[in-house]
């Protein structure tokens, strides 16, 4: 799942004096990317909430869709005006887009110091001494498959954390006619056991409460090493951190979802009831043309077997609406499964054609912006409907909610999240946060639930 662009600062008491402007774009990968950047930095870098009071602005990018690459070139192109006032200021561009463009973002734009890839934030110490020495225009691009994402335990960026993600896995060997995530992080490496457990042990010593472990394709953990586990063993490995209250995993591919997977929501206390599985096309035939491997009955099969095994699921899900070739037949398909599953909440997007990928070159296929926005459309009101639905069902319920910090519409209030991954609003004292409590559920929304605190919980 595809988080929206979100700023990452904090307050931090580091002890450094520079200060570090970061701005993340993209999924949870590069949340997690933009973490370890500021821990690799740490002790030099601060972070700063503020462009204009920064040393070094890091842009943390995504190419997922063509929108979210525009979004980057608006950004930094506003970032050349502080350049002009501060040459002193170094500006780098990290992540996917500067994985993707490399060398030709240095050359549109000038006035960038440095760019690097996914793999390249690790190198940051070593090149922003090169810069200070002197050398300008740095790029660090190279894209290894067996890179190994570097253990790193130093505090988090953000005091007291509540919940936070560890990367179990990076790159995708999946390759979906549509994706650009193979093309710019690279091959499928599973991280070691004893690393991902050390880590979360670490954050767990900072406070952190929920671990929401992190891949583009976690079903396929440890299957190219014989002496790692499978991802299920895993789950119950991690399961049984004694600290750790919740857990949670993002993002599993239809086609590999194991039974044993699934009999972990069963099995593990901490495992929350929640799954995001992108389905991405309620049709067959569009899902052939995906590079998917699951038939739209598969999918419902599999969601039936979940169902089954835990009646309490809440499901979240992705889709693409105006692939190439798409019909008024599949999009139907497609609006027929949301009818069937029920998701509390979907991620819907618009096709993009992106560079590198198969489906750029089925131009003769390509679906008019016009259908493309109304399908769309079509797919937000039908699920606005079933969401409301889902959500209203849950009014008058107690759930156990993670206080995750200050509402984002009203700050007099509490946000926080159940096991289902429903965010919550109430009222409470801002000392809750970090806390679990017991939330009645009293009204519903289209995307959060408002209730009232009716004990603390266990
Ligand atoms: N690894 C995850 C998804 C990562 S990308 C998975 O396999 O599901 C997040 C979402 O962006 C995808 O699920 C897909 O719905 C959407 N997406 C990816 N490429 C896209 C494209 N070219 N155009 C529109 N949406 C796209
Ligand atoms: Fe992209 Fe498909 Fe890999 Fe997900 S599984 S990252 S959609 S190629
Ligand atoms: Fe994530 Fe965007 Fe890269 S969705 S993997 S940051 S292209």
């Amino acid at each position: 799942m595809e988080a929206n662009s979100e700023d990452m600062h904090a307050t931090s008491q580091n002890t450094g004096h520079k200060k570090l402007y970061l701005r993340t774009f993209g999924c949870q990968m590069n949340e997690y990317d933009s973490q370890r950047m500021a821990q690799v930095l740490h002790g030099e870098y601060n972070l700063t909430p503020r462009p204009d009071d920064a040393d070094l602005i890091l842009i943390n990018t995504c190419s997922i869709r063509e929108k979210a690459e525009n979004k980057v070139y608006s950004l930094v192109g506003r970032l050349k005006k502080f350049k002009e006032q501060r040459p002193d200021l170094i500006i780098g561009i990290g992540g996917c887009v500067a994985q993707q463009e490399g060398r030709r973002l240095l050359r549109r734009m000038p006035y960038v110091d440095l760019v690097f890839g996914p793999q390249g934030l690790y190198s940051l110490p070593s090149m922003l001494k090169e810069i200070e020495n002197g050398k300008r225009g740095i790029l660090c691009t190279e894209l290894r498959d067996d890179f190994p994402i570097p253990l790193i335990t130093s505090p988090l960026p953000e005091p007291n954390p509540v919940r936070t993600f560890v990367t179990i896995m990076q790159g995708c060997d999946n390759f979906c006619t549509y994706c650009i995530v193979p093309h710019v992080r690279g091959r499928e490496v599973s991280r070691p056991p004893g690393d991902i457990l050390a880590e979360i042990e670490a954050v767990l010593n900072e406070g952190v409460k929920e671990v929401t472990l992190l891949g583009q394709n976690v079903n396929s953990y440890g299957k190219k090493v014989d002496a790692y586990p499978s991802f299920s063993g895993l789950l119950r490995m991690v399961a049984g951190v004694p600290a750790l209250r919740r857990l949670r995993f993002t993002t599993s591919h239809p086609r590999d979802l194991s039974r044993d997977v699934m009999e972990c929501f069963q099995d593990l206390d901490t495992l929350c009831e929640h799954l995001h599985l992108p389905v991405q096309s309620g049709s067959t035939r569009i899902l052939k043309r995906m590079n998917r491997h699951y038939t739209r009955d598969q999918y419902l099969k599999t969601i039936e077997e979940l169902k089954s095994l835990c009646p309490e699921i809440s499901l979240t899900t992705d889709l693409i609406v105006g692939f190439p070739g798409e019909t008024d037949a599949d999009f139907k398909d497609t609006l027929s499964l949301l009818r069937t599953v029920e998701f509390d909440q979907i991620f819907a997007f618009k096709y993009s054609p992106r560079p590198l990928t198969v489906a750029a070159g089925w131009s003769d296929d390509y679906i008019p912006e016009e259908i493309k926005a109304e399908r769309l459309n079509r797919v937000f009101e039908l699920q606005k409907e079933i969401g409301f639905r889902r959500y209203k069902a849950m009014e008058g319920r107690v759930e156990e909610v993670l206080v995750e910090g200050l509402s984002k519409k009203n700050t007099e209030e509490l946000r926080g999240r159940t096991r289902g991954n429903h965010v919550v609003n109430f009222l409470g004292p801002q000392r809750l946060i970090g806390e679990f409590v017991n939330v009645k559920i009293s009204k519903a929304c289209y995307h959060s639930l408002r209730g009232k605190i009716s004990s603390p919980a266990g």
